[in-house]
């Protein structure tokens, strides 16, 4: 287990804390209309679990009810939910809607990343879409339980892919576009997927023609367990097929019956696996199942977004990451929510490029990133100006802590001052949102994500794991009872979810996340206590980055650690030390740079990478991150005790050779 660094990195905590309650328009028609709303919900949720839970699933249909609500130990690390229960995502996120007279709804709003382009598919012609997609999947042999890998750009087809998979109770795996073959590979050979879904090449900004088959072509000779590809076209580019592998998706779907009815699933049965950076080189596949995911994304997107009929909603987050899976597609979808998605980047054409499409699409409720914010922040208000924003009535924010300063600019220049601003704490892990204020009801102050939505259990503990009672206090933030949306397992690898997450403080849920809770209860993030780095709201394992910079031929070792980013919050900084006989030069600095891209995306290159004679090494081997840590922040006057280092000479040579 490594070392806790509770208060590491840049604290998020401003020295004054200003208070912003929410405005009488808001509360007037808010879900929950006050604190003491909110106290009372939460005293109900905390005294009845079962019967506030079963109330929650009320949200969804339900083929079969629960014969009971829920069943979890965390000391035995069994979590269960709507035991007996049966149920069908999809059926719940499209047929529902068509059946209750809204098929003329529209479901998605897809704007393409050139502003002339625009898609619009109501909820009816979603659930044609989704239909042929399924029977189509079927054809190529999918069937329930099979894994399906999905590794596409934002498109709607993305969509349409991930409910066909959840109509056939197909277990899908959503592979970020930005990832590289290799990573594409470890992933699918994981989860032991059937069918690749990709498309012919993507477009992000002024990139065109990104190989997305291309990669899938790298990959497959290396997945065994793929039998078929799928491929949507999107750009028209060239793109080798395979005869007898490969298909095309507007082929398949024209070719398809237009109907095919929803898979009875289980309540526990696996709705999808989504890989998270872990400790160690490998990532985890985190198991999400049917019923309780559901219904927590449902009950979260309704409260936190005070979502109402009509609301026209945006998230900026892609499909690749839980933020896509929970609140772009299931949340807002079990809701019957009209949802933007977006295939471009903020700042293409140009900086004004979100402004302009919430005024394009009438946005209401718009939810993105901070290291989103920062970056547009940072080129001035005269953006914005240009567009009517007058649509929007809530913000959110998510992926890691929003600081003061990009928080007064999304509220005073985006929000105009009437907006509530959500900053909503939660992980893959959780499914959905755990920590947030509630709009109407929850006095706001900027950086913390304020107080645990009902029925959260969050605790503050030592690092002995004595449970921090009362207020103003610091530590690590733990989980004391399950809630519906909990991740079962890491697929394939249980005693991994066990010692991840279970070991280090028994009976509780340990996030991972350092924290504060203040003198008024309110919990503000610091930040991981592990040996993952956040970088733009992207979660990063350290041994990910260690291991493929390894694979530069040149390099003998590498240690990696972050430093606090104006625009990404943080990034990562690489201490490398090269084997004898090589030479350090900007050569090999670009070719560890570009190993790493393509190992693991470019999301995850380093930003400074330094070499080194020696690491700082303890006695028994291990590295002292400890200290790399305030190398890289530049806190190099307080590097602590250094005493225990096998070679404490090392120190200087690192400290003065600091990028
Ligand atoms: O450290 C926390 C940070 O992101 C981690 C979870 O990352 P991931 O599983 O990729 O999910 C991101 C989207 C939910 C957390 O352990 N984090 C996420 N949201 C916040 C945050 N830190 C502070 N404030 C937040 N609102």
């Amino acid at each position: 287990m490594p070392a806790f660094q509770i208060m590491s990195g840049s604290s998020p905590i401003p020295t004054a804390v200003r208070v912003f309650a929410p405005t009488a328009a808001t509360s007037a028609h808010a879900h929950v209309r006050s604190m003491a709303d909110y106290h009372a919900l939460a005293a109900r949720a905390l005294a009845q679990p079962d019967a506030f839970w079963a109330e929650q699933a009320g949200r969804l249909s339900w083929s079969r009810t629960w014969d009971k609500v829920s069943a979890w130990d965390f000391n035995q690390v069994d979590i269960k939910w709507y035991l007996g229960g049966k149920l069908n995502a999809c059926h719940n996120c499209v047929d529902r809607h068509v059946a209750d007279g809204h098929g003329a709804t529209t479901a998605l709003i897809w704007e393409g990343n050139d502003p002339a382009e625009t898609r619009r598919l109501t909820y009816a012609q979603l659930h044609e879409q989704v239909q042929r997609a399924a029977n189509a999947l079927k054809a190529l042999g999918v069937r329930k339980g099979d894994r399906v890998c999905i590794y596409m750009q934002m498109i709607p087809e993305l969509a349409v892919a991930v409910l066909a998979c959840a109509r056939l109770g197909a277990v899908h795996s959503v592979v970020f576009g930005a990832f590289s073959a290799d990573s594409l590979v470890t992933r699918i050979n994981d989860s032991g997927c059937k069918v690749i879904i990709t498309q012919d090449t993507g477009v992000r900004g002024p990139k065109q023609d990104i190989a997305m088959k291309a990669n899938a072509d790298l990959a497959a000779p290396k997945t065994p367990s793929v039998e078929k590809i799928l491929v949507v076209r999107r750009t028209g580019s060239s793109v080798t097929m395979q005869a007898g592998r490969d298909s095309w998706w507007h082929e398949a779907l024209a070719a398809a019956d237009a109907e095919c009815a929803p898979e009875v699933m289980d309540a526990e049965d696996p709705l999808f696996i989504l890989y998270t950076s872990g400790s160690t080189g490998k990532p985890k596949g985190a198991l999400h199942t049917t019923g309780g995911y559901l219904t927590y994304a449902a009950f979260t997107f309704h409260y936190v977004f005070d979502y109402k009929p009509g609301d026209v909603y945006w998230c900026t987050a892609d499909v690749g990451w839980v933020t896509g899976h929970s609140y772009l597609i299931y949340g807002p979808m079990a809701n019957r929510a009209t949802v933007v998605m977006f295939e471009g980047v903020p700042n293409y054409p140009d900086y004004g490029r979100f402004w302009q499409v919430i005024a394009k699409h009438k946005v209401n409720l718009f939810y993105t990133a901070p290291t989103a914010l920062r970056a547009l922040m940072k080129e001035g208000d005269t953006w914005p100006a240009q567009h009517d924003l007058s649509s929007l009535r809530l913000l959110g924010s998510v992926g890691e802590p929003i600081k003061e300063p990009e928080w007064l600019w999304y509220h005073n220049v985006i929000g105009k001052a009437r907006c509530p601003i959500v900053d909503t704490w939660w992980q893959t892990e959780t499914g959905g949102i755990m920590i947030s204020p509630l709009p109407g009801a929850t006095p706001i102050k900027p950086g913390s994500a304020t107080l645990p939505l009902f029925g959260i259990q969050p605790q503050v503990v030592d690092e002995q794991g004595t449970v921090l009672e009362g207020n103003d206090v610091r530590g690590c933030l733990v989980l004391a009872a399950s809630w519906p949306g909990q991740m079962r397992t890491v697929y394939g690898d249980h005693p991994r979810f066990v010692d991840t997450y279970f070991k280090r403080f028994p009976g509780k849920y340990f996030t991972g996340d350092g924290c504060w809770r203040d003198p008024d209860g309110y919990y503000w993030i610091t930040g991981r206590v592990d040996d993952i780095i956040i970088v733009s709201g992207h979660n990063i394992g350290t041994a990910e980055v260690e291991g493929a910079i390894g694979q530069h031929p040149a390099v003998a070792e590498a240690a990696v650690v972050a430093f606090p980013h104006d625009i990404k919050g943080n990034a990562i900084y690489a201490f490398v030390t090269l084997k004898t006989g090589q030479a350090a030069s900007d050569e090999v600095r670009k070719g560890i740079n570009l190993k790493v891209r393509d190992i693991l995306g470019p999301h995850a290159a380093p930003e400074k990478i330094q070499f080194a004679e020696g690491l700082p090494k303890t006695r028994s081997g291990k590295i002292m991150r400890r200290i790399l840590r305030k190398i890289a922040e530049g806190h190099v006057e307080d590097l602590g005790d250094i005493s225990t280092l096998a070679d404490p000479t090392v120190v200087e040579s690192l400290v003065s050779g600091r990028q």
